[in-house]
């Protein structure tokens, strides 16, 4: 075991580390720049089936429903394809409206979750289009989808997801491109731009990684006996804030939510005093004068504020008590590089609280029971 950890004190920091290989392997063969070309075989064999849906449906749970939430973000932006996103065990019982022009899109690391796996079973039943976006190749639900794009992240082992959901945002980008091109939603200069930027994600992921390690494992230190936590963000940044908040309490045991920083008004701000940590996602790109304004009332309030900023940022850091910088990027990718400095917040609080950050209590890796 210590082999396969690679050096690593956990699977879990390994595979933290393992992302722009991650990100890289789901990408390779696919995205093709000096061709301007997005190469996915499972869309384009169905691209018209893509186009002319009454919506598309992805169906998921955990953290993969909260990639579910970015590709709506995505796929809406750039396909102007209408998305929901559902959480299968939700769907498979409230008996949904569900047609032959609907798309349903099934996101699993393991392709075994039960829940998400009896919903597709429902929306096969009623004549949807399948697609599927597995890690775990030959997996049960790979083998019933229509068609589907492999997450080439490789083995998971920590119980927490880390790589195989940026993988998943990397396979969702790339289908709301590719879509947005067809569809003609996304003008060829920017499709340009855009995937050449994508190209270039895992080095931004490399720097972040160096950037950010050690001071994340610093800042973990003054919240080891944190019991609460909330976590912010706008726009593609509100999943992400899901997502961070996600692994912490996974891990750490400690109570996290997550909200869009907007929503903070209608409740969590009842929360906020001197001993609560808030962690804001604050890129430059996305609402960034609205979480200015978000960060002016919780620090009103004597919030301790984590910021996740891009580099040289001024305003929100000026009030920040920890100020955590990430590479400047189009906002559609700052999730991606957001989550990074996320996921080492929550392994390193978890890790010196002496959780068992590989496989915590009451959790597993694949739920393939209801
Ligand atoms: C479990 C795991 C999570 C995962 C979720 C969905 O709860 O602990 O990490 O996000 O199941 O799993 P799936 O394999 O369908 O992505």
């Amino acid at each position: 075991e210590q082999i396969e950890k690679g050096g690593y004190e956990h699977f879990m920091l390994k595979e933290i580390f393992e992302q722009p290989k991650s990100i890289h392997d789901t990408m390779r063969g696919r995205l093709l720049v000096d061709e301007g070309v997005i190469k996915m075989a499972g869309i384009w064999d169905h691209v018209e089936r893509f186009k002319n849906a009454n919506r598309i449906i992805i169906i998921a749970c955990g953290t993969s429903w909260h990639a579910g939430l970015i590709g709506e973000y995505l796929i809406e932006e750039y396909a102007r394809i209408p998305v929901e996103v559902e959480y299968a065990s939700e769907f498979r019982y409230r008996n949904p409206i569900i047609t032959d022009k609907d798309v349903v899109i099934a996101i699993s690391q393991s392709g075994e979750t039960a829940d998400t796996m009896a919903a597709l079973k429902l929306a096969k039943e009623k004549g949807a289009f399948i697609y599927g976006i597995c890690n775990v190749v030959d997996s049960s639900i790979a083998r019933i989808t229509d068609a589907g794009s492999y997450t080439h992240a490789g083995p998971e082992i920590g119980v927490a997801s880390t790589k195989a959901f940026t993988a998943q945002l990397t396979i969702l980008t790339l289908i709301a491109f590719k879509l947005g091109k067809h569809n003609g939603t996304l003008g060829n200069a920017e499709f340009m731009s855009l995937i050449a930027e994508l190209d270039a994600i895992p080095k931004r992921v490399e720097e972040v990684l160096g950037t950010t390690h050690e001071l994340v494992q610093n800042i973990a230190k003054d919240f080891v006996n944190a019991t609460n936590f909330l976590y912010l963000g706008r726009g593609y940044n509100y999943p992400a804030a899901l997502e961070g908040a996600l692994k912490l309490k996974e891990i750490s045991y400690i109570h996290a939510e997550g909200y869009p920083a907007a929503e903070m008004k209608h409740g969590p701000i009842a929360l906020i005093d001197e001993n609560m940590p808030i962690v804001i996602i604050a890129p430059k790109k996305g609402h960034y004068d609205k979480i200015v304004s978000n960060v002016q009332e919780i620090k009103a309030r004597k919030g301790k504020v984590i910021a996740v900023v891009n580099k040289g940022d001024q305003q929100v850091s000026s009030m920040a008590d920890y100020v955590i910088e990430i590479p400047e990027t189009s906002e559609c990718f700052s999730p991606i590089v957001a989550s990074v400095p996320l996921q080492l917040l929550a392994y390193y609080i978890a890790v010196y609280r002496g959780a068992n950050v590989d496989q915590p209590r009451n959790l597993a890796k694949s739920v393939t029971v209801e």
